[in-house]
Order: C-alpha cells, then sequence, then structure tokens
C-alpha cells in the first residue's frame, strides 16, 4: 500500500479545482503522492444519470482511495456558509469506512472558495471539519508562522485555505492564497510522514 494524500473537492466552476492543485503540489513537495479525486453532482436522478467516469478533469473517488489513504484534505465550493451537497452525499454514504476505524488517527485538512469575502468561509470550512471528527481525524489547520495568514487582502484562514472567486466566480487565486493552499498540503503530507 503506497502512502498518499487524498484531496477530495467538489468544485462546479473550477475554482476549488484549482485550489486542489496547488494543494497537491504543496502534498508533492513534502515528498508524498497526491491523489487527487472529486465526486459526482447530485441531482434526483445522480445515481441513473452520472457516467462512472466523468467526461474530464479528475476521476471520481472511490471507497478505496477513501480507506486507504495516509491523509485527507476536502474542498468544496462554498454553498450558504455550508459544503456542497455532493461532497455531503458522497461523506454520508462513508459509514462502512466509519464502522471499519479507516480514517482514524490520520491527518486532515480542509479548504474552501466563496464569491464573497465574507461569504461564509470560515464556517464552510468548521462544518466541513464535523463529519472528519466524527472519523476520528486529526485536524490540521494553518499556523501563524505562515506570513500570508498575516498580509493576505483575500482568502486565507486558520482554519484551513480558502478563496475568494469574486461575484463571477472568475478572480484567479492571489498569491498569498497560492502559498497557503501549498503550505496546507505541504503540513498535512509532513504530518502523515511523522506519524508514519
Ligand atoms: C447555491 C449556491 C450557494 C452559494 N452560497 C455562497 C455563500 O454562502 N457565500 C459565498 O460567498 N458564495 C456562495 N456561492 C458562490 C460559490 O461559493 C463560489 O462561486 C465558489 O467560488 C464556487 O467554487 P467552484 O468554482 O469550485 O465551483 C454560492 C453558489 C451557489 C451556486
Amino acid at each position: 500500500m503506497s502512502d498518499y494524500t487524498l484531496i477530495l473537492y467538489y468544485s462546479r466552476h473550477g475554482a476549488t479545482r484549482t485550489m486542489a492543485q496547488h494543494i497537491a503540489s504543496g502534498v508533492e513537495a513534502a515528498g508524498m503522492e497526491a491523489r487527487v479525486r472529486t465526486v459526482p453532482a447530485v441531482s434526483t436522478v445522480t445515481e441513473a444519470s452520472e457516467d462512472s467516469i466523468p467526461q474530464d478533469g479528475d476521476i471520481y473517488c472511490d471507497a478505496k482511495d477513501l480507506a486507504e489513504c495516509s491523509a485527507l484534505i476536502l474542498g468544496s465550493p462554498t454553498r450558504f456558509g455550508n459544503m456542497a451537497a455532493a461532497l455531503k452525499y458522497f461523506l454520508d454514504g462513508t459509514a462502512s469506512e466509519w464502522m471499519n476505524g479507516d480514517l482514524i488517527g490520520k491527518p486532515a485538512a480542509v479548504f474552501t472558495s466563496t464569491s464573497s469575502m465574507h461569504g461564509g468561509q470560515e464556517s464552510t470550512l468548521l462544518s466541513m471539519m464535523l463529519p472528519l471528527l466524527h472519523h476520528g481525524m486529526l485536524i490540521c489547520g494553518l499556523p501563524y508562522s505562515e506570513s500570508a495568514l498575516h498580509h493576505t487582502q483575500s482568502g486565507g484562514t486558520p482554519y484551513g485555505a480558502s478563496h475568494t472567486a469574486g461575484s463571477k466566480s472568475n478572480l484567479p487565486l492571489t498569491e498569498d492564497e497560492i502559498n497557503l493552499c501549498k503550505a496546507l498540503g505541504k503540513r498535512v503530507a509532513q504530518t502523515a510522514l511523522k506519524l508514519a
């Protein structure tokens, strides 16, 4: 079984996906494989309407990707101050991993993208931690030794990485946001390697 950090995200317009890619480079900088996976969108006919392999982008996470990871970094766009239903739907299907204790003692972190600066980044990040705590994971935030946390004018929080994408969801990540994504990936991977 290889050591990897699973970066599991949902993204509708691409901002959270871009964050996942920067986080992956932070994981790799720590010397660990980054496995980037997504989840399907949900609708009333989800399982009937989605192909098992997406048309483009990252492939869908399967139960083995989750159960065998050394660490998990979870990302979602903010939806009304909370994670998107697609990611919640995936997590609600992880009862057997919970019963098996597959994620107990493994490091975890969270990231999000919002359209507005005060649109609920912290509430989303904090609520995303709840299922991870139920799974027995060890939550990693971002420490204030990361200088970008002191001067960012957009995203970036001690609770996890974040991005402010603007009302049209088209603002690129700032240098501070990118640095904090990388720092989060690196921190989680380094923690997993130390625990191993
Ligand atoms: C249904 C819905 C609810 C949203 N709720 C919020 C919100 O509470 N606060 C906010 O700032 N942005 C909100 N947004 C905007 C998205 O969080 C934002 O566009 C995000 O950057 C999208 O990420 P993505 O490009 O990865 O899909 C909402 C968008 C949708 C479609």
